[in-house]
């Protein structure tokens, strides 16, 4: 019998009735059935059945950045509940929505000092570009700029004016036509391009091709770029500093603002609090949500300078939760927490313990071509043939995810060739042990299946 007092069965036959799966594919979900979660503590999820997993991707969003059960988030919001639950948006603020602002302005790179909130990450996407168009109004020297150049594979979210900027064909083809306006460029990536270029003639190729995009667009017209400082597509790709300090020139040059997608990057996944400061990246504007709260209330933000901030009269936009009280005091707790535990620090030091336990164990075996991530985010990629780094003949990824699920541990497959680890930054060295020693037998026994082993 679950809570709702319904059967096992009953629970799994409702929510076939009556639930939309966003992303999953139903073939599989009506083969399977749905996961549904009952309880979970610390980095352990445990399901309707009873099964319980070491959640290895921070809850599947990668949202959860401080893990399951923490009672120190649930008292502070359930205090702000009590007290004060909302109060609507424009001018009416609660403290600590002011109080977060702040914090969140000492924390964030560069001169990133004025805030606003949203829901979640597609309306910080959303928010950030209109913010780019009206400043471009206001300030008056592009106010015909509108267009917004992003990048290939990138992801943004799935709001119609988030959506156009993701290049997860997908997700944006089945909503298309959608927004005009917006363009692609390449992204830098590791370990393997569409070019074969090595991977540093690469990344100078795909920073240049930014500002000849501009170039093409008009610069008159092009109001912002908008990129992940690391991007999740194809697996944690992180490019070096210099890409992103060519990107800062060719903005600067044309007055095109820069827009650094922080969304799963910010708040600690990488070992800082945002992954800008590894690339000595100074946006113009940045998005956050996800581990801002660690998942335990819905918010999202968007941090710009106040330059351009102070450039406009009356910022034309409105969402109902704007700067919803509780969840600011979900986040001022989050952050809390983690400036008191010095978790960000933590996951620093674990991401280097994970990476080069990842590497140590799993780069000769015979489908793993590379192994690659930062702080408490990590991606192992693989390949069918380690000289030309083709791709698997038949992606094998979900067979391995679906092993190490079997054997008690979370991960997620990304793009087609590579498999995702997002723990909580409260994971420990044995989580770290387990994951690698999971992941090795997984790999181990579809390689077998491929007659490799
Ligand atoms: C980089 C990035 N931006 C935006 C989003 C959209 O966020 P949300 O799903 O909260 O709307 C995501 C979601 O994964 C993301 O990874």
């Amino acid at each position: 019998m679950t809570r709702t007092g319904l059967s096992t069965e009953q629970l799994v036959q409702t929510a076939m009735d009556h639930c939309i799966f966003p992303l999953a594919q139903m073939e599989e979900v009506r083969a399977k059935g749905p996961t549904i979660f009952v309880e979970a503590e610390g980095a352990h999820v445990t399901d309707v059945r009873g099964r319980t997993y070491l959640d290895m991707m921070g809850t599947h969003t990668r949202a959860n950045s401080l893990g399951y059960g923490n009672q120190e988030i649930a008292q502070a919001i359930y205090e702000q509940l009590a007290t004060l639950h909302y109060v609507g948006t424009a001018d009416n603020l609660s403290e600590p929505v002011i109080e977060l602002s702040a914090k969140i302005a000492s924390l964030a790179p560069g001169d990133l000092s004025r805030v606003t909130y949203v829901s979640g990450g597609s309306e910080a996407v959303e928010t950030a570009i209109k913010i780019a168009r009206q400043y471009h109004l206001n300030a008056g020297r592009k106010p015909r700029a509108y267009k917004i150049i992003s990048r290939w594979n990138a992801y943004h979210g799935a709001t119609m004016g988030a959506l156009a900027a993701t290049d997860w064909l997908g997700t944006r083809h089945v909503s298309e036509p959608g927004m005009t306006g917006y363009s692609f460029i390449p992204a830098p990536t590791h370990y393997r391009n569409p070019f074969g270029m090595d991977d540093a003639t690469y990344e100078a190729f795909c920073a240049d091709y930014l500002e000849q995009q501009i170039l093409h667009e008009g610069p008159e017209l092009v109001a912002a770029f908008i990129a992940e400082p690391i991007m999740q597509q194809h697996g944690v790709q992180m490019p070096s500093p210099s890409y992103f300090k060519r990107v800062r020139e060719i903005c600067t040059k044309y007055d095109v603002l820069l827009i650094a997608d922080e969304v799963i990057t910010g708040f600690g996944r990488t070992g800082a609090w945002f992954a800008s400061y590894h690339l000595d990246l100074e946006p113009d504007i940045m998005t956050m949500a996800k581990a801002l709260t660690a998942g335990y209330m819905p918010m999202g933000g968007v941090i710009t300078t106040a330059a351009i901030a102070d450039a406009m009269p009356v910022f034309r936009h409105v969402h109902t939760f704007s700067g919803h009280a509780a969840a600011a005091a979900a986040a001022l707790t989050v952050i809390g927490i983690k400036e008191r535990d010095g978790l960000v620090d933590k996951a620093k030091r674990d991401g280097e313990y994970l990476h080069a336990a990842l590497r140590e164990v799993l780069i000769d075996k015979p489908i793993v071509g590379d192994v690659r991530g930062i702080g408490m985010w990590h991606a192992v990629d693989f390949t069918g043939d380690k000289e030309s780094r083709e791709r698997l003949p038949v992606d094998r990824t979900k067979a391995i995810v679906a092993k190490m699920r079997e054997k008690g541990v979370i991960v997620s497959a990304i793009g087609t060739t590579a498999f995702e680890m997002a723990p909580p930054l409260i994971c420990t060295r044995p989580d770290f042990d387990r994951t690698v020693q999971v992941a090795a037998e997984a790999i181990d026994e579809v390689a077998a299946e491929m007659g490799l082993a």
